[in-house]
């Protein structure tokens, strides 16, 4: 998705003046574009990048990923596994396996990524991994589920990154004009806020990312 609350110029400056993508992530955001109807729901390079620099300052072992799509997150939130480290990536859509798991391979990092498909609302309540790195980028009136399915599991000092959070600006809209996407998220937002249990800083870059911080059980 291209930047919808940030100037597209200063946008691709913002992208050429940070680290360059990884040749591998270029590949499959090509491929994702020409095989997929939706392209832009790949987090792409700013996105991916912040999802990267996070990994490695946390050098999580257990990173769980909701919403594969082609696995381009997945890849990214990897780069900073500790050496026995696991990322759990969860997608609803089973087609979009084999292109997720021919870039898993190219990665280097297959066996250490596990995809499991079918809905997370369901596989969260099996899976309970002491997560350090969580990102939220499914269906969005879900997000305050998955949030409580995951948070008791989260360390101390964990953090879960939430994407979409502004949707297109569109949470700012008079309660009777939103949608149940843009409605979804603002209940998410102000959930979140209202949570003394964490930290949140909301990045108003690409289509508003959260950066939510556990600082007590
Ligand atoms: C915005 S895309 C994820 C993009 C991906 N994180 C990336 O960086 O490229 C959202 C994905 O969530 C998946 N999804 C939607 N509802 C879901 C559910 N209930 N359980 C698991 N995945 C779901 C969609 O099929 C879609 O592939």
């Amino acid at each position: 998705m291209t930047s919808i609350l940030f100037d597209e110029q200063l946008n691709r400056y913002a992208t050429k003046m940070s680290t360059d993508e990884l040749p591998i992530l270029t590949a499959l955001e090509r491929e994702t574009y020409r095989k997929e109807m939706q392209p832009v729901m790949l987090s792409g390079h700013l996105q991916g990048s912040l999802l990267q620099l996070l990994s490695k300052m946390l050098r999580p072992s257990r990173i769980l990923d909701i919403g594969t799509f082609t696995g381009y997150s997945a890849i990214c939130l990897a780069q900073g596994l500790d050496d026995y480290g696991l990322v759990h990536t969860i997608e609803l859509e089973e087609e979009r396996k084999d292109i997720a798991q021919k870039y898993f391979e190219d990665s280097g990092y297959s066996g250490q990524i596990i995809a499991h498909y079918g809905d997370a609302s369901i596989i969260l309540k099996e899976l309970k991994e002491p997560w350090d790195l969580v990102f939220i980028d499914a269906d969005k009136p879900n997000y305050g589920l998955y949030y409580d399915l995951v948070f008791e599991h989260l360390k101390i000092g964990g953090i879960i990154v939430a994407d979409n959070v502004l949707f297109e600006g569109r949470v700012l809209l008079p309660e009777e004009e939103q949608g149940k996407n843009e409605k979804a998220m603002h209940q998410f937002n102000q959930k979140i806020k209202s949570d003394n249990r964490v930290e949140v800083l909301v990045l108003p870059i690409r289509d508003g990312i959260s950066v939510i911080r556990k600082i007590v059980l």
